[in-house]
């Protein structure tokens, strides 16, 4: 990737704040369902906003490396002491942190990203910046690519995250909305509603979220019911429940759901 012409990153700063293996879950449920992503010749992963460290955007490219050790990362940030923070960190041709935005393709010179990861950063910006932000990113991401958008708590015990994908008419599909925990804290249902990426946390009183938190409250009150006393059982059956009675169209895959991810493949929003 040739260095880049300096060009204003589009966004705004905002805080910094990261942890050590907080996307953890966001990286493993990608090389659970989309490995594919992963293959290739030498494919380019972007982390836009890795945060005043740069051990999300590293931790991802480690995980991954082990279905390509070939992968490329780069990570971007808006803030310029971030980016020079994370300077000793890089190595020649793989990974790489520059100055950029949601422009990212003014960054990459005319090279497109397999995926691209934006966590925690569009929380920080006005309702209204959200579609503007993810069409931008997505005119940096290759035909077929996926954009991650997210938030998390703090310390990554609970994620949720949207899954887009670009079509070939370069177009930005939303293809799931994802849940996940790791089971270290008693999870609810209402919990979610304070990580939910940002297109849909305003809208909790909207109908289609307000009616599926209601059923997915129902559906685990009715596993827990039926005897189910772990937490991780209790996941699982309720997101069955989800699907078989309340008709979302719920992944309900054994692998996905007992690692503590639903995912629903269907936008809650129009
Ligand atoms: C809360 S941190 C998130 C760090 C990490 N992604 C995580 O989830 O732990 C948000 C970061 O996004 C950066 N940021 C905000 N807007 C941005 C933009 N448009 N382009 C690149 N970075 C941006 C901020 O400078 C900040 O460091």
């Amino acid at each position: 990737m040739p260095p880049s012409k300096r060009i204003r990153p589009i966004g705004q700063p905002t805080r910094g704040k990261t942890a050590l293996n907080r996307l953890r879950q966001v990286d493993v449920y990608i090389a659970l369902t989309r490995s594919a992503y992963l293959t290739g010749i030498s494919p380019l992963v972007v982390d836009v906003g890795y945060g005043a460290q740069a051990w999300t955007a590293i931790e991802m490219w480690e995980r991954w490396l082990s279905f390509n050790p070939n992968l490329r990362l780069l990570g971007l940030e808006i803030d310029p002491e971030r980016v020079a923070a994370a300077q000793p960190y890089s190595q020649p041709n793989v990974l790489d942190f520059r100055l950029g935005g949601f422009n990212l393709a003014d960054v990459l010179g005319g090279e497109k990203a397999t995926i691209i990861r934006a966590y925690n950063v569009l929380r920080q910006y006005d309702e209204e910046a959200v579609t503007d932000a993810l069409y931008k990113m997505a005119q940096g991401l290759t035909i077929g690519g996926i954009l991650i958008e997210g938030t998390s708590t703090p310390s990554g015990n609970i994620v949720a995250f949207d899954v887009y994908e670009k079509m070939t008419n370069g177009a930005l599909t939303h293809r799931e909305l994802v849940f996940g925990t790791n089971f270290r804290q008693l999870v609810t249902p209402l919990q979610f509603q304070a990580i939910l990426p940002k297109r849909l946390i305003h809208h909790m009183q909207d109908e289609g979220p307000a009616a599926f938190f209601e059923a997915w409250q129902h559906s685990l009150r009715l596993a827990k019911s039926m005897g189910q006393t772990g937490q991780r059982q209790q996941w699982q059956l309720a997101a069955h429940f989800l699907h078989q009675r309340f008709g979302y169209p719920i992944d309900v895959r054994r692998r996905i759901l007992r690692r503590g991810y639903m995912g629903i493949q269907a936008s809650l929003l129009p």
